[in-house]
């Protein structure tokens, strides 16, 4: 059976936003897809509890980087809290649907940016613990 995808999701695979990474990232999560075997990494910048800009890598298939596009201009921003609610059926949604054997594809890039944000928030303990 042949998978269609939708128009949203062929510009996002074959124009990947914020593709790359952050020198100076305030956040970074690394992730491994348990299904597939693939991973990603992610990349915050945080200012004031908003996050300023996002960036991600990732050895993935074009559904993976197709919602990592759209996942990360969905969270640019948007206050943490905000961007830590993001679900992936959020994002597959606003990517018009993906076919049902690339869901899993699309946890890699909610996941990376909660790992991102877990990875901010220990360098804020630590930065506390330090001073
Ligand atoms: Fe691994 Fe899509 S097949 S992320």
């Amino acid at each position: 059976m042949a998978m269609t995808y939708s128009e949203k999701v062929r510009d996002h695979f074959a124009n990947p936003r914020n593709v790359g990474t952050l020198e100076d990232a305030d956040g970074v999560g690394e992730v491994g897809n348990a299904v597939c075997g693939d991973i990603m990494k992610m990349y915050l910048k945080i200012d004031d509890g908003i996050i300023t800009d996002a960036k991600f890598n990732t050895f993935g298939c074009g559904a993976a980087i197709a919602t990592s596009s759209m996942a990360t201009e969905m969270i640019k921003g948007k206050p943490i809290e905000e961007a830590e609610q993001l679900t992936n059926q959020a994002v597959v949604e606003a990517l018009d649907g993906l076919p049902p054997v690339k869901i899993h594809c699309s946890v890699l890039a909610e996941e990376a940016i909660k790992a991102a944000l877990d990875d901010y928030r220990s360098r804020k303990r630590d930065e506390i613990v330090h001073d």
